[in-house]
C-alpha cells in the first residue's frame, strides 16, 4: 500500500482539496475552449475531485492514477453519482506501462507533476496521448522552500513557471500560458502559508 492509498478514504474530507479543484476547473474553462465533445485524460487524477468539477463542461473523461486506493474511492463516486458512462478510471504509470490506445483532446493534471521525477519523459508522454489540436493543463506548486510536504519528501519543491514552460515547449507544445488557479493555505512549522498554484496551459497544434 503506498501513501495515497492510505490517504484515499479520507481525501475528500479536507474542504480545501475540494476548494481548489473547483478553482483549477474554473481557471481550465476560462482558457480553453470546452465543449461537451472532448474526451479527457485527468493524470494522477486521485479522488477524482478536479474531474468530477469538468465534467458537466467536457465530454467523457479517464481517470488515471497509480494508487488503487484513490481509484476506488473515485470508482465508488462515480457509481454512487450514476456517470458510468461519462467517467472511468484507469490504473496506469504513464512512464512504466505501455500506453493505451485512446488519444484524448484534453490532458489535466493537478498536483501531481511534482510527485513525478522525471518531468521531460512525462511531457513526451502526455504529448503523445493528444489529438492535434489537444489541449494540457497543469496545475501545480510555484517554487515553494519545501515546507510544503515537510522533511522526508523527495519529489520537486513546486516548478518555475518559466522553465517548466521551456520543458513543455521542448515537448513540442505551443501557445504557452499560465495563469494563478488558487493559493492553498496550510500551516507548516506552526505559520499559516499560502501556496500558490498555478496553471499552464499549452496547445498540441495541428500539423
Ligand atoms: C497530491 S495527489 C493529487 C490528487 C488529485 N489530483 C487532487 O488534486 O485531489 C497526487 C496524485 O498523483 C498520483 N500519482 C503519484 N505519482 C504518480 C504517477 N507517477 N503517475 C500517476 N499518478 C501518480 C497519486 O497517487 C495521487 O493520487
Amino acid at each position: 500500500m503506498n501513501d495515497f492509498d492510505a490517504r484515499a478514504r479520507t481525501w475528500d474530507d479536507d474542504p480545501i482539496r475540494v476548494e481548489r479543484a473547483r478553482a483549477v476547473a474554473d481557471t481550465i474553462a476560462r482558457l480553453v475552449p470546452l465543449d461537451d465533445m472532448m474526451y479527457c485524460l485527468e493524470y494522477g487524477a486521485g479522488t477524482g475531485l478536479l474531474s468530477f468539477a469538468l465534467q458537466p463542461r467536457v465530454g467523457g473523461i479517464v481517470l488515471a492514477d497509480t494508487s488503487a486506493g484513490m481509484l476506488a474511492v473515485a470508482d465508488a463516486k462515480i457509481a454512487a453519482a450514476s456517470l458510468d458512462e461519462d467517467l472511468r478510471v484507469m490504473k496506469i504509470d504513464l512512464l512504466e506501462d505501455p500506453l493505451p490506445e485512446d488519444r484524448f483532446n484534453l490532458l489535466f493534471t493537478l498536483l501531481t507533476l511534482h510527485h513525478i521525477p522525471d518531468i521531460p519523459a512525462i511531457l513526451d508522454k502526455f504529448y503523445e496521448m493528444l489529438i492535434a489540436p489537444g489541449w494540457l493543463c497543469i496545475a501545480d506548486l510555484d517554487l515553494e522552500d519545501g515546507s510544503f510536504h515537510g522533511e522526508g519528501f523527495s519529489g520537486h519543491r513546486g516548478f518555475d513557471r518559466e522553465a517548466l514552460g521551456k520543458l513543455v515547449e521542448a515537448a513540442g507544445f505551443v501557445n504557452i500560458r499560465c495563469d494563478t488557479a488558487y493559493e492553498i493555505p496550510r500551516m507548516a512549522g506552526g505559520v499559516l502559508h499560502h501556496y500558490p498554484l498555478f496553471l499552464l496551459v499549452a496547445e498540441k497544434a495541428r500539423r
